[in-house]
């Protein structure tokens, strides 16, 4: 089944075709970062306009129109994300499915980045899965593709989002993560933080065994940093002791759940997966026994290739759109009571 994904929920404009959930036949993506450099963060507004803007000639990289007959269904992201990008997807994604009369497979964001890593390995159900981004931090206990349940997310900030903001307190740019990552690798933790200050070293309450917090991380750090007046000599450290707190509490419930629940598979995705702290530590637990799937670097951040993995799934479970399908954001999740996915 060739399906054709198309991923426009933050600031990466993305088109991949992809054949049976696991090889990808064409890929184009259009990345925003440049533009929102500028203000330090995704400014929503621009990002909708970059994605009207880019979309068609990004799909036109993928595919032809003479060639739209061929796919099988069009998956899209339907949400979480913010609302005006994921309007223009969903937007583009409905005429192609009306205008060569196949069907439309509206595919979660979060479901996408989880499959990511499936797409470049065999991964054996079921396992302990955490999708850690700029908008979320879930962990997961997943039996199969469609049956699983959140065990944890974090109750205050994305771990991807204390990132940037830390970086933005340090006057680094954006996006956070990877340049605090750069400039980490040359520092040292323990000359900005002693073992006894760590908070990821804090034993667990009952309650949040599973969940994270990361704005008093945040705010711990801004405070030090703001009273430092070797800041800039000090930067390094500063990364490298942040990184560590940042990473080491997301292993440390990770862990909490693979051992509770007896699992020795792990799965990991979204945009901070690409920390090499992270990927390094996780190598070292196959000496425990625990495996771990990542997908490579360009495939943690968002990509529509994983929307087009994931949407083979919903399609084979017969989880199909239609004419009038809806995207979903913040706003439904507030509506309802829930807390957002
Ligand atoms: O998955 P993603 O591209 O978008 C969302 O769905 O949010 O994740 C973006 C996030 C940003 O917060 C970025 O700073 C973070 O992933 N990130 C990293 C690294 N690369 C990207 N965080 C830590 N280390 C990295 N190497
Ligand atoms: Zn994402």
């Amino acid at each position: 089944m060739r399906i054709l994904g198309i991923e426009t929920s933050c600031d990466e404009t993305s088109v991949a075709l992809v054949e049976d959930g696991k090889t990808i036949l064409k890929e184009a993506t259009y990345s925003q970062i440049a533009v929102h450099r500028e203000f330090d963060g995704v400014v929503p507004e621009i990002a909708s306009r970059q994605h009207i803007l880019h979309i068609l000639p990004v799909l036109e990289k993928v595919i032809t129109p003479s060639e739209l007959s061929s796919v099988d269904a069009i998956a899209v992201t339907q949400g979480p994300g913010l609302i005006g990008s994921l309007l223009v997807g969903l937007g583009v994604a409905k005429a192609l499915a009306y205008s060569v009369g196949k069907p439309l497979i509206p595919v979660n964001h979060i479901e996408a980045h989880l499959y990511a890593p499936h797409l470049f390995a065999e991964i054996p159900f079921p396992y302990i899965g955490l999708v850690a981004s700029g908008g979320h931090t879930l962990l997961f206990l997943v039996r199969d593709f469609h049956h699983y349940e959140v065990l944890g997310s974090t109750i205050d900030d994305a771990v991807g989002e204390a990132f940037d903001k830390l970086a933005k307190v340090l006057g680094l740019g954006y996006p956070g993560g990877p340049l605090i990552d750069r400039l980490a690798q040359t520092g040292d933790a323990d000359n900005f933080l002693e073992t006894s200050k760590r908070p990821s070293l804090l034993p667990d309450t009952e309650r949040d065994r599973y969940n994270f917090s990361y704005s008093g991380l945040k705010t711990a750090f801004t405070y030090r940093i703001q009273h430092l007046e070797d800041k800039a000599s000090r930067l390094a450290d500063i990364c490298a002791a942040f990184q560590r707190e940042a990473i080491d509490l997301l292993l440390r419930k990770s862990l909490n759940a693979l051992k509770d629940y007896g699992m020795s598979t792990f799965v990991i995705s979204g945009g901070v997966s690409a920390n090499s702290y992270l990927r390094q530590r996780v190598m070292e637990w196959e000496k425990q026994g625990i495996h771990t799937f990542m997908a490579p670097l360009a495939y943690c951040g968002d990509n529509a290739a994983m929307v087009a993995g994931r949407g083979y799934h919903d399609a084979l479970a017969g989880k199909y759109g239609n004419l009038r399908t809806d995207a979903y954001s913040r706003l439904d999740f507030v509506r309802k009571g829930k807390r957002m996915l």
